[in-house]
């Protein structure tokens, strides 16, 4: 896929241009992938606000924080909007706990992706399919890792032209347009959670730590789960 054509198109569109460009562009198979971050919640406010063409879905994975169900449902009332909520595959599920209890994550790094591929990774797929472009609110300042990534990539797993629209956003830009737009937000955030995952692989950050280091907090690995690529 040559993306020449619309890095072009969109080099220097503010976020809602760029994102009504695609969306009218490709018709009916855009979709934003929401997991309640603060970057996602940019993007969905930017979507619903503008009435955009753009499925804004999310990947419940059975194990979210209390506080992420309930900002799913702030979301859902501040806009009247429609958002599509996938879950994992019922037997792939029942399979795994049954066979290795409730916390196999924590035992291997193996296990750990198993169950992130069971709970996020193939139900991505699902999510994408049909769909030719893919929103998500990957952000350069999360990590090394996402240093470097581009603003629009094409993504050889699921066939999309993967669009990240909040790439070179900086974290005070971020807090910024949700202060201003006034954005509902995971009251996490207010007790030192800054990226927030599943329950059991999340914890809050000391000062001066990296964005992601309460992801898998355990492991010293690349902390990705396959839903995006590790590349450094
Ligand atoms: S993760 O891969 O480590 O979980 P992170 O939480 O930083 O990712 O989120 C980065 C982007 O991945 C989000 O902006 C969103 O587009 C997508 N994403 C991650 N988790 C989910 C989820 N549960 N549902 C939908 N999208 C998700
Ligand atoms: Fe499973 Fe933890 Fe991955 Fe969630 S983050 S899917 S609980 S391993």
């Amino acid at each position: 896929m040559d993306l020449d054509f619309f890095n072009k198109e969109i080099e220097g569109k503010p976020l809602n241009e760029s994102l009504a460009f695609l969306a009218e562009m490709f018709s009916g198979q855009v979709a934003f992938s929401s997991a309640f971050g603060q970057e996602d919640q940019v993007i969905t406010d930017s979507i619903f606000r503008n009435d955009l063409n753009i499925q804004v879905f999310t990947l419940d994975t059975g194990r979210l924080f209390k506080e992420t169900y309930d900002l799913i449902d702030q979301t859902r009332s501040r806009y009247k909007k429609h958002i599509k909520v996938y879950y994992p595959n019922t037997q792939a599920v029942e399979g795994l706990t049954s066979q290795k209890g409730m916390h196999s994550f924590y035992e291997s790094i193996e296990n750990r992706k198993e169950c992130c591929y069971i709970r996020k990774v193939e139900p991505l797929k699902r999510a994408l399919k049909g769909a030719k472009v893919w929103i998500t609110g990957l952000r350069a300042g999360q990590s090394d890792n996402r240093q470097s990534f581009n603003m629009l990539e094409w993504d050889e797993g699921n066939q999309v032209i993967k669009f990240n629209p909040l790439l070179n956003w900086s974290y005070d830009e971020m807090i910024e347009y949700l202060k201003l737009n006034k954005v509902p937000y995971n009251k996490l955030h207010d007790q030192g959670f800054i990226s927030i995952g599943c329950a059991p692989c999340t914890r809050a950050i000391e000062p001066g730590e990296d964005a992601r280091a309460g992801r898998w907090w355990w492991e010293t690995s690349k902390k990705e789960c396959g839903l995006h690529q590790v590349k450094v």
